[in-house]
């Protein structure tokens, strides 16, 4: 069965806009979110305009700060302390990756935990790993919101993470490992240092990617029945489109798919779903649901 990212993110669009709908018939404040994007990359600036269209759709104010590649360490710090103290402000985020003369680090142990809608925050990362509520990382709770509107049994599975990137594959392996629904899996976690990993792959149940290798994981590395979750996204030349390239997943998709119990395609798949679980933080922010 293909997972339908894109579907289900649109579910949770509509099930937000029917809140801020509650929230204005009752004269409340609509809940805000900024982002900051630092220079132009391609891909950040697709992103960003992506959340702020979504914010459009579902009714939220957005706030889009831009600001240029030779901004420095403390003039993004200011920026971060200016909207830690901007009271209308719910929640923001600063769009990754910043420029590399800039400590990435400090900037994001600057923003107020009760703001980091992102979930980068040390204390949110924590609070994450201690099951308190908090705010989860897009990717990881896109994922989580999949694996449960898809029903999909994770108790006592065997699931196997490739990656160990701070904004997927680390949190995901903790997510799975928890005594929640989906999760009290139990975790392997592969990254660049695994020897033979087809021996990890041969044995999930539900198999996550998030290496960033275009159609990596071929059919004679997964078992029958496995639970795919492809969080790759490769922009690769193709003769057969119109724009000359097109979007591959960490999957050899059509021969994966095959063997599957359920996939995730790309684009369609987890993609999608970051910008809904961006919205659905956003309104816990608003609500101060996490920090009161
Ligand atoms: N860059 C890639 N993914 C993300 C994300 O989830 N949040 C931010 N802020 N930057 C990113």
């Amino acid at each position: 069965m293909i997972i339908d990212g894109k579907l289900i993110s649109l579910q949770i669009q509509d099930e937000i806009a029917i809140e801020v709908n509650k929230i204005k018939s009752n004269g409340g404040k609509l809940p805000h979110l900024a982002a900051i994007l630092v220079g132009n990359d391609g891909a950040s600036e697709t992103y960003v305009a992506a959340k702020v269209k979504a914010c459009e759709k579902v009714g939220f104010k957005s706030t889009l700060v831009r600001m240029p590649s030779t901004t420095t360490e403390q003039e993004l710090l200011e920026k971060v302390n200016e909207l830690n103290a901007d009271a209308d402000l719910d929640g923001y985020i600063v769009q990754l990756p910043i420029p590399k003369h800039i400590n990435e680090h400090k900037i994001i142990e600057a923003i107020a935990p009760e703001k980091d809608v992102d979930g980068f925050h040390a204390q949110n990362v924590g609070r994450m790993a201690l099951n308190l509520p908090t705010y989860l990382p897009a990717t990881p709770y896109g994922i989580m919101q999949l694996l449960e509107r898809y029903k999909i049994e994770t108790v006592g599975k065997h699931c196997v993470v490739i990656g160990r990137s701070h904004i997927v594959g680390s949190p995901m392996s903790i997510l799975m490992a928890r005594n929640t629904n989906p999760g009290n899996c139990t975790v392997t976690l592969c990254h660049s240092r695994t020897p033979d990993l087809k021996e990890f792959t041969l044995k999930a149940d539900i198999l996550i990617v998030a290496l960033g290798k275009p159609e990596f994981v071929t059919a004679d590395m997964v078992k029958e029945g496995v639970v795919i979750i492809d969080v790759g996204i490769t922009r690769v030349t193709s003769d057969k489109t119109k724009t000359g390239f097109k979007l591959v997943g960490d999957v050899k998709y059509d021969e994966v798919a095959a063997k599957a119990s359920y996939i995730t395609p790309v684009p369609g798949g987890v993609g999608p779903m970051t910008i809904a679980s961006l919205l659905k933080n956003t309104l816990k922010a608003s609500r101060r649901e996490v920090y009161f």
